[in-house]
């Protein structure tokens, strides 16, 4: 059976457009427009093409987008009074300090620094823990639109068998908790993880997300399962340059029901997640009703 491709990017769009309908609510109805903040440390190249492309989407939606390029050499100290002059910026919705943070820099004592209220990421310890609760939070994005995805294709998740490989705190510490949340029985898997094939062959969702070229082969696969793969790793094959997954794409789309392609799948929702997480956070700022189906 061949697997139904997930279009990660087709759906980003449509995210994007319920993003920019409730941005265009919120300037005629309320006069506001959500404002996202987005602070770059040094220039490393591949967080300067993330950057780029968050300001752009932000624009595109309606939404006001400022960007903070600060040099490598920053002080902690001259970063963290940089963020506490956005949390009290009433026209900043969300804040983003882009990671990696030079060496320098202690990422843990910046993120906490953060409004939890502004924090787009979800990586503030309260909304991990308020996420780790059941309660309502910041949501990280690329779990975020793992679950949009997932919801969409499945409807109700529940009762499902579902294992994420890695056990990050970007995504799948987060990935694991909205699993639970949706009442699936959730395993993680990580590098000590013994017979991991075993422990894969069981899920009816595979999450990978371990940052490591094609590592799941297709005989791992349970029959019909789906596929959600947020790697994106960039090889070498035949003296050319290839984006691939951390899942090996021909031979799991043979075996799964409904799979995720690297490029076009995970990629793109995870800034349109941004861009929806910063609308709902403008929202309960201002005291006004969510946007339906843009949160977990
Ligand atoms: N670097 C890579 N991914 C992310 C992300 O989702 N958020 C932030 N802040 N930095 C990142």
């Amino acid at each position: 059976m061949a697997a139904q491709i997930i279009d990660g990017k087709a759906f980003a769009a449509t995210v994007r457009e319920k993003v920019a309908g409730h941005v265009a609510r919120l300037k005629e109805e309320h006069n506001i427009t959500p404002g996202l903040a987005v602070v770059l440390v040094g220039e490393d190249p591949a967080s300067q093409v993330y950057v780029r492309s968050k300001g752009k989407q932000t624009v595109e939606v309606g939404m006001n987008s400022y960007e903070h390029k600060l040099d490598a050499e920053t002080s902690e100290e001259d970063l963290l009074a940089v963020v506490e002059k956005l949390n009290n910026d009433p026209e900043v919705h969300g804040i983003l300090v882009q990671l990696p943070l030079p060496g320098h820099l202690n990422e843990d004592l910046i993120i906490n620094s953060i409004d939890p209220a502004k924090d787009v990421d979800g990586f503030h310890i309260s909304n991990v823990g308020l996420l780790g609760t059941g309660q309502k939070s910041m949501v990280p994005c690329t779990p975020l639109g793992c679950l949009m995805m997932l919801r969409d294709h499945h409807g109700s998740l529940s009762g499902m068998d579902a294992v994420v490989i890695g056990r990050s705190n970007i995504v799948g510490k987060p990935m694991a908790q909205l699993l639970l949340g949706d009442s699936c029985t959730v395993t993680i898997a990580h590098s000590r993880t013994k017979d991991l094939p075993d422990v894969v062959r069981r899920a009816d969702i595979v999450v990978a997300a371990v940052g490591r070229p094609e590592m799941v082969p297709g005989d791992w696969i349970k029959e019909g399962a789906t596929v959600i793969d947020v790697g994106i790793n960039r090889i070498e094959r035949d003296g050319k340059n290839k984006l691939v997954g951390d899942v090996d794409y021909a031979s799991c789309a043979e075996r799964a029901g409904a799979i995720t392609p690297v490029p076009g799948g995970v990629g793109p929702m995870t800034i349109a997640c941004l861009l929806a997480n910063t609308v709902t956070a403008c929202c309960r700022a201002n005291g006004l009703a969510e946007p339906e189906g843009l949160t977990a």
